[in-house]
């Protein structure tokens, strides 16, 4: 076998892998070995490149290579073992911009290899070199979109700016305006390659990235996230095409591919328009809502909501961000056996964008040994709430918030909700009144059948179970509970 069929061959195994790798992630079951695929295919990628490029540049240009890669894996060791859970989605979104710079200066570079070497002539024919010039123009393009976008993303998701929608006047022209301009400058670039040109689409991209993401709102974060991921895809795509090499190629469309249609699924799951989303928040108007306090607020207290649940005959959880800042998780686990052991029915609500990774609270919740078959998504539990004793809402705010249904002015207007005050009793767990990533405040928290217990999750609900367990056990068989606490629920 010749060092090119055996490159070819690394390739295809490579990129089989990464098929195998997504196709393992899309359950829980199998996303170990999704994970364990991707890193195989990975290794096996990382291999193929430092040989190839062993047969092309001079040793010192490998150990070169061999070094960058070294600080690099360290670099990323040492950060996936000291980020946190709830930091992911600024990791994720971090990473993207490292790709999205890297397909820049791979356009970049090759802009300055043709001209130097007048390729015109001696590298590729004139038809060729006029594809050449499109495709690292729109490499570039692509690139500082995604660079620009994905640190925006990553300043809003880690509150280091705020979350609210940039609105400028007349924002979808110029959103409008900056892709004319580019493909004008990419048709003036394929016909005359100009380093003006190259400074210019460099700019534009990097202030079209920078306002396409700060036009979109809080609660829409968790699409920008995929559909960055998504836009990154297609840069190390185009880098692939620039380099001659085809598993970036494979692997950047896959990327890209899955990542759109992740953004489509979670749009679909938000009622949001996928166009509108990847448009910069196209069509959608200026919110009119705001963080102030509606009403007045009702406070309870461990021991009270101890009570409530030993009263109740059915309890629906609604898991949301601050059940993972608090590591509330395993007490919460602890909650539902000790309720499921007194014949109370126990079941958890989980909306699709609660937390701040899709499935993290499916994750945290698997990794404290819930059942699975008491997590249901929204669209399972949504219809249950007006049939329920008691909601916990724990760390959730935005997920829960009834102005999505009542009020058309607000930000997260149209977005599903879990309709938690449909039920009897509903008990908030959070530290203050402060309003969730949207930055809306919440009505849920001044309705009559709500009340606050203020404090750390995990604090809270360990104060519950110490009051569960002080309390006499229930000296009636758990029917007999059932159909008691059934009666004075409905009452
Ligand atoms: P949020 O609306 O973010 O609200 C979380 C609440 O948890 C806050 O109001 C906070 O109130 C409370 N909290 C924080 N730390 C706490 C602690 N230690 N103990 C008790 N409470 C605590 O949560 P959500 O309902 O899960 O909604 C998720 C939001 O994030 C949505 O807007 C979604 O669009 C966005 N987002 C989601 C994702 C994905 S993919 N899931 C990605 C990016 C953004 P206090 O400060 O008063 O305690």
């Amino acid at each position: 076998m010749t060092a090119t069929t055996a490159t070819l061959a690394a390739d295809i195994v490579a990129a089989l892998l990464f098929i195998l790798s997504l196709a393992g992630l899309s359950q829980h079951r199998t996303s170990r070995a999704g994970v364990g695929y991707g890193m195989a295919g990975m290794a096996l990628a990382l291999v193929a490149t430092v040989v190839v490029a062993g047969r092309d540049v001079p040793g010192t240009d490998v150990a070169l290579i061999i070094v960058a890669m070294v600080i690099g894996g360290a670099a990323g060791l040492w950060q996936a073992r000291r980020v946190e859970m709830t930091q992911m989605p600024e990791l994720i979104a971090v990473l993207h911009s490292f790709v999205g710079l890297a397909a820049v200066l791979v356009g970049w570079n090759s802009y300055y290899e043709v001209e130097s070497h007048g390729s015109a002539q001696t590298l590729i024919a004139h038809d060729l070199l006029r594809i050449h010039h499109a495709e690292l123009f729109i490499g570039i393009f692509i690139g500082a979109v995604t660079f620009t976008g994905s640190v925006i993303a990553f300043l809003k998701l880690s509150a280091r700016i705020k979350s609210a929608p940039l609105m400028l006047p007349g924002k979808n022209a110029l959103n409008v305006a900056a892709l004319a301009a580019f493909v004008g400058l990419t048709i003036w670039f394929t016909t005359g390659p100009d380093l003006g040109l190259m400074i210019a689409v460099t700019v534009l991209a990097l202030a079209l990235g920078w306002h396409l993401v700060a036009s979109i709102g809080g609660g829409d974060m968790p699409v920008v996230v995929s559909m960055l991921n998504s836009y990154s895809g297609w840069a190390a795509a185009a880098s692939g095409f620039l380099l001659n090499n085809n598993l970036l190629i494979v692997t950047g469309a896959l990327v890209g591919s899955s990542g759109a249609y992740l953004s489509y699924i979670m749009c679909k799951a938000m009622n949001r328009s996928f166009i509108s989303v990847i448009a910069g928040g196209f069509g959608i108007q200026a919110p009119t809502g705001d963080a102030a306090e509606q009403g007045e607020h009702r406070e309870t207290s461990a021991e009270e909501t101890a009570q409530l649940l030993a009263d109740a005959s059915s309890v629906i959880i609604t898991p949301g961000y601050g059940m993972a800042v608090a590591q509330a998780q395993h007490p919460v686990a602890e909650l539902t056996r000790t309720l499921r052991e007194r014949g109370i029915e126990v079941r958890f609500g989980v909306h699709p964008v609660a937390g701040r990774l899709p499935g993290h609270m499916n994750v945290l919740l698997a990794e404290a040994r819930v059942p699975y078959d008491v997590v249901l998504e929204m669209d399972e539990i949504n219809d249950d709430f007006s049939d329920t004793s008691v909601v916990l809402v724990i760390g959730a705010n935005d997920t829960v918030n009834p102005a999505a249904e009542d009020d058309p002015t607000s930000p997260i207007a149209g977005m599903p909700v879990l309709r938690v005050w449909e039920a009897a009793n509903v008990v908030v767990f959070k530290r203050s009144m402060a309003s969730g990533y949207a930055g809306v405040q919440n009505p849920l928290f001044f309705r009559e059948n709500s009340s606050m217990l203020f404090g750390d999750a995990k604090q809270s609900v360990d104060a519950i179970l110490r009051a569960l367990t002080s309390q006499t056990p229930p000296a009636t068989s758990p029917r007999a509970v059932q159909e008691h606490v059934g009666d004075s629920v409905v009452a």
